[in-house]
């Protein structure tokens, strides 16, 4: 676990390029907090580590599932039009999440049942207009790529 406080925006995505350069293909990131407190930001860094602009990743208004053609390939997935279980059953998780795809999903407690309970989870929680506090889980457990 690692607990890191951020000021500004550019801190936060430099945490995600941080992160990002960590990842393996495969592995899940869970985005946690509430709105505006920087998940779409961190994405934006997480995704840099990929080789994605920064102006690409966009805050999903319609966009659900967004697929980068990257290696490994990397999706975007934005929860916070998901009200019901049916809905996210209709917009194919399933078939985005898992295999090589690096997979981050902002707010992944919608989805909490159909994600494994071991993936890396990044909480994001908003100290004052320009802090954050940001908590990372699970992304040195050793047992992580055996899945
Ligand atoms: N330390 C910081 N880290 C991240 N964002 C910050 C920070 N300080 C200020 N901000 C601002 O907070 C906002 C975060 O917006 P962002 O879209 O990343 O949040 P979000 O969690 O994705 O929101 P939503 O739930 O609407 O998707 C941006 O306007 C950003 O500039
Ligand atoms: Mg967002």
């Amino acid at each position: 676990m690692m607990k890191v406080r951020t000021r500004g925006p550019d801190e936060t995505r430099g945490l995600g390029f941080k992160i990002g350069k960590l990842l393996k293909a495969g592995d899940m990131v869970g985005l946690y907090g509430e709105l505006g407190a920087g998940k779409t930001t961190i994405t934006k860094g997480i995704a840099q580590a990929f080789g994605i602009a920064e102006r690409d990743i966009v805050s999903a208004s319609f966009t659900l599932i967004a697929e980068y053609p990257t290696n490994p390939p990397f999706v975007h997935i934005d929860l916070y039009r998901i009200n019901t279980d049916e809905e996210l059953d209709h917009i194919g998780l399933g078939e985005v999440i898992g295999g090589k795809n690096i997979a981050v999903i902002e707010w992944a407690e919608k989805a909490a049942q159909w994600l494994p309970d071991d993936i890396i989870q990044i909480t994001l929680k908003t100290l004052s207009e320009d802090e954050r506090e940001i908590t990372v889980k699970g992304l040195h457990e050793k047992d992580r790529h055996r899945r």
